[in-house]
């Protein structure tokens, strides 16, 4: 028998003040759609928002409360609609206007909520009002709603600073005026497609009110926000001290460029917006961040009352396949964030990620199946950690990652700038196989000639929608339950956190008056941490056992 090791009896969690009013956002579970890998009904070979309408049952079934759609204003697409050329609009590629209210209908009926995906950092090089500054003087009211700056050097010919772009190269791009010569220099910290808006300049705030309250009006219920910790830089646009360090990783650790305090206010700025729409017809909006900063504790600055209602936890995403390390982060989560009188938002994928079944895999020996043993008993953690959760389409599949897409059908910039395959996002981005045995896989109501904008791997069809609901050991069915025992079991969702005492590679805690999640992060059995048989497991799960890489969750008399 292992010695069982000793955790301070803890009780972690938000005050019961919090836990009385409910709030939709504070426990949601929201299921990311990248709108052009969901479903397509053009048969173009790229999803869009009627095949998002089209899969809205499907999502009601699975039982999630809402669901994000990823940018699809109208673009150059060089960065995925992250690269937003008309904020007010739908890209013809995925339907127009007529078509987004459609959905919001379809969505209002099923009672999923909507939230749009916001680019406020930068907007696209075909923008209006980057066109106009192109063609303005230097020092014009066009050129200072972005970043324009001389160069420094010979002729202007050095960027104005040394910060590095996010997806490689520098963060400048220099521009050739009206008189054919090289001049000045903007700022984009992505591609150079993606200019850097100047918040400094009072009309930048008041064009986003603007935008915001066009879909605020057209119904929806809130907005992730890209890059929330980005839009304003140090006035000065100084050095780094460490430009390389600043780009070496995709998360935003220039401290000039990134998390400066003024965006603070833009968010306090958002919210009393969201309030006044709440005030007119009772219904929340929801404002959550993608928000990359170094510490928990900054992150729960976002979160503050009055500022995002959430932002993604990225943490738990990254932290390694290890029971003291999801301890850890999970403790510390609660502890910074609990406090702002928010929630915390877990997440453990996304479109830039590298999908869950292959990142818990990659340590694994091949063909154990421990990749997908893992991402199941993560999934189930997650869902039964006190707050809200993103999911992003696929991972109810257990769809792994595309690893071996050809260079020449990658189009993420990444890939292009640096020329290396390592951060390379197209892998979890290959549209989703919903029937059949060969690619389509009923993605498209194109029929079977059509090519998918990535192509699909011939496995996908072991993954497809059709055999993970036809199979009640999927992992479809397991969120599936998951997410019905979080809207029918009280002890889920908001509330408190107790760990409890458990063997070396177990993690165990109680949720309020009596259910227990255990996760066994070794690969040998472990002893149950309460006698009864689970509600729930993400394996076979023998009465009395927790088997290695397995959660499970219990109602517990304690
Ligand atoms: C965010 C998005 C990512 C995008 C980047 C630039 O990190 O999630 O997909 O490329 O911002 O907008």
């Amino acid at each position: 028998m292992q010695a069982l090791r000793r955790h301070d009896r803890q009780v972690l969690g938000v005050s019961l003040q919090h836990v009385r009013t409910h709030h939709w956002w504070r426990d949601a579970v929201i299921y990311q759609v990248y709108v052009r890998s969901f479903l397509d009904s053009t048969g173009d070979g790229i999803g869009d928002l009627a095949g998002v309408r089209a899969g809205l049952p499907y999502l009601k079934k699975l039982g999630v409360d809402g669901i994000w759609l990823s940018p699809f204003f109208p673009s150059p697409q060089h960065d995925h609609g992250y690269d937003v050329a008309d904020y007010c609009d739908v890209d013809p590629v995925f339907g127009d206007l007529a078509e987004f209210d459609l959905l919001m209908a379809a969505a209002r009926r099923l009672g999923i909520k909507v939230l749009l995906d916001i680019v406020p950092n930068h907007c696209s090089s075909e923008h209006a009002w980057f066109r106009e500054a192109l063609a303005a003087e230097p020092g014009s009211e066009a050129r200072a709603r972005f970043h324009f700056a001389e160069g420094r050097g010979v002729d202007g010919e050095e960027p104005p600073n040394n910060w590095h772009a996010m997806f490689g190269g520098p963060a400048w791009s220099r521009v050739t005026e009206a008189d054919g010569r090289p001049g000045q220099w903007y700022l984009h910290m992505f591609t150079p497609e993606q200019p850097d808006w100047n918040w400094r300049n009072p009309e930048i705030a008041a064009e986003f009110d603007r935008v915001l309250r066009f879909w605020l009006d057209r119904g929806v219920d809130g907005f992730r926000i890209d890059v929330a910790a980005g839009l304003y830089k140090h006035p000065e646009l100084p050095d780094s001290d460490d430009p390389e360090a600043d780009y070496r990783t995709r998360d935003a650790i220039n401290q000039l460029a990134w998390n400066q305090p003024e965006v603070h206010d833009v968010w306090r700025h958002w919210r009393a917006v969201c309030e006044e729409y709440t005030a007119r017809d009772g219904r929340e909006r929801l404002l959550v961040g993608e928000v990359s900063v170094p510490t928990a504790r900054e992150h729960a600055e976002y979160v503050r009352s009055d500022e995002l209602h959430q932002a993604f936890f990225f943490d738990l995403l990254r932290t390694p396949w290890d029971a003291d390390a999801f301890r850890k982060v999970v403790s510390e989560a609660m502890a910074d964030i609990a406090g702002t009188g928010s929630t915390v938002t877990w997440v453990l994928n996304n479109h830039d990620q590298v999908r869950t079944v292959t990142r818990y895999g990659e340590a694994a020996p091949e063909g154990s199946g421990l990749g997908a043993a893992r991402a199941r008993a993560a999934a189930l953690l997650m869902l039964a950690l006190p707050g809200a959760a993103y999911v992003y389409q696929g991972e109810e599949l257990g769809l792994p990652e595309v690893v071996d897409l050809p260079d020449d059908v990658l189009t993420d910039p990444i890939f292009h700038r640096t020329g290396s395959r390592m951060h390379v996002r197209d892998g979890c981005r290959v549209p989703l196989p919903w029937s059949g045995q060969a690619s389509p896989f009923g993605f498209t109501t194109g029929g079977d000639g059509v090519r998918t904008w990535l192509p699909q791997p011939e496995w996908f069809a072991e993954y497809a929608t059709e055999r993970a609901l036809a199979d009640t050991r999927s992992f479809w069915h397991m969120y599936r339950d998951a997410l019905q025992l979080r809207g029918s079991l009280p002890q889920l969702g908001e509330g408190t956190l107790r760990w409890l005492d458990s063997e070396p590679d177990v993690l165990a805690f109680v949720r309020g008056d009596g259910l227990v999640c255990a996760v066994n992060f070794g690969t040998a059995p472990a002893t149950a941490p309460v006698p009864g048989t689970p509600l729930l497991a993400s394996g076979p799960c023998p009465a009395g056992e927790l088997p290695g890489a397995t959660a499970a969750w219990w109602l517990a008399d304690l």
